[in-house]
């Protein structure tokens, strides 16, 4: 096969980015490791910036999203028994965030390839990028079965998670890796429910945080802190409600509706940056280059934004032969990237009880947190991270 732009991964960064090239006439081939049930099966995000929403619908997969998907103006944080709101749209001047769920806008995505006849191949092993260093032209292999399969391409992206194998390729020498990783992990569970709030509720407790999230008015999405020792399956149904009603303000905890887990797991919480996001003819986007802790809904989000500079900057190389955009790419993203890190830090420092923490930091994180409610700057600085910084 030959192709302009070989895609690794098949997640929202790799669909999208196919997505919005074929549009304009770029060619891609996307390998995915996994089967395409078992991508649609994965409940990750659920907030979405208004960039994303924008390329979405640039991207034209963006009907259902605008007919389901929720618009929010603002969500809770509840501490020491009260819940004080962050109005998202007062604070910043309109701008609102999209509760729209990963699995959909993914799925979405697929449906997109498919009406314009996208390659995207599942269940591709062994999928390893070749000759991106500049020496000769790049291309990829995979297997399916026995056989082995070749795509030459001018360019490889690496969309294809932490985990993914791009980032692994590049040399050593070439990468820097920053990283932090925190000592607690999100116990997550969806449930057919009507969630407990319109809105979301993000809950700093003495037993730890909590996070009442939403896919619809019939879909609950919640989440406990747990340790790092925990398994999924010592949390059964019945311990995770007893869990999250002992975390919840008194009125959402006298009015949740349980009900059976449809989904139930856990994700461990790391700070994570890879420099730089391009090497030669070899460029990284989303959770391959960079991991957020969920706690600021910033990953996908951080995701769109590679895909949203990346893009532009092919298209300037294709159309216009103006390859400024793909030289600036890695600094680019990265200058937006370490913003979402920043925020999604200081957001999960805010909010959780760290094992670790000792008498001054739990002073502090009171101080903070009573500074945040106290003062509209700060209110305003936490709401226009939330939202989405421009891209
Ligand atoms: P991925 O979604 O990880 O996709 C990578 C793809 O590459 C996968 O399909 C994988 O199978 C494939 N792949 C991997 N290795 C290979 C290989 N060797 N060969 C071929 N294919 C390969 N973000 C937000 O913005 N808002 C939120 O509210 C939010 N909530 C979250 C809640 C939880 C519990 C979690 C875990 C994450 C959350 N995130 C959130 C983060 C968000 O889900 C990720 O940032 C997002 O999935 C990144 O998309 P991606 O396409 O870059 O990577
Ligand atoms: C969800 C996840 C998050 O990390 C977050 O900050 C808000 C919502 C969710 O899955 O709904």
């Amino acid at each position: 096969m030959r192709t302009q732009v070989g895609i690794i991964g098949a997640g929202p960064s790799g669909l999208l980015l196919s997505q919005l090239l074929h549009l304009q006439g770029i060619d891609t081939v996307v390998l995915e490791r996994h089967s395409r049930d078992y991508v649609l099966g994965r409940i990750r995000a659920g907030v979405l910036e208004h960039g994303f929403a924008d390329l979405m619908r640039e991207a034209q997969v963006s009907d259902r999203m605008d007919a389901e998907g929720e618009i929010h103006d603002g969500f809770d944080i509840a501490y020491d028994g009260k819940r004080h709101r962050v109005d998202l749209k007062g604070l910043t001047g309109g701008n609102t965030v999209i509760v729209y769920g990963q699995t959909e806008l993914t799925r979405d995505l697929y449906e997109g390839r498919d009406r314009m006849g996208g390659v995207v191949v599942h269940n591709a092993e062994d999928v390893t990028p070749h000759a991106f260093d500049g020496n000769g032209s790049p291309y990829l292999t995979y297997r399916l079965g026995e056989a082995v399969h070749r795509v030459d391409c001018d360019f490889i992206v690496g969309c294809d998670g932490f985990h993914g194998v791009s980032r692994t390729s590049i040399p050593k020498d070439v990468l820097k890796e920053f990283e932090t990783v925190y000592p607690i992990g999100w116990l997550g569970v969806l449930s057919r429910t009507p969630p407990v709030s319109k809105e979301l509720i993000y809950v700093n407790h003495e037993r730890g945080f909590a996070l009442c999230s939403l896919r619809s008015q019939v879909l609950s999405r919640y989440y406990v802190q747990c340790t790092l020792d925990d398994n999924v399956e010592d949390w059964s149904d019945d311990r995770f409600w007893a869990e999250l009603i002992a975390r919840l303000p008194a009125d959402a905890a006298a009015t949740i509706v349980t009900g059976p887990s449809i989904e139930k797991s856990i994700a461990p919480l790391r700070s994570y940056v890879a420099e730089p996001m391009r090497y030669r003819n070899l460029f990284l986007a989303g959770d391959a280059a960079h991991i957020v802790p969920p706690t600021g809904a910033r990953g996908l989000n951080s995701a769109a934004s590679d895909i949203y500079y990346l893009y532009h900057a092919m298209v300037d190389h294709y159309r216009k032969g103006d390859a400024t955009g793909l030289d600036r790419y890695s600094e680019r993203a990265l200058a937006r990237v370490w913003k979402g890190q920043r925020f999604s830090w200081w957001m999960t420092r805010l909010l959780h009880r760290f094992p670790d923490a000792n008498d001054f930091d739990r002073r502090l994180q009171k101080t903070e947190l009573d500074y945040l409610f106290s003062s509209k700057a700060a209110m305003r600085s936490l709401a226009e991270n939330y939202v989405g910084l421009p891209f």
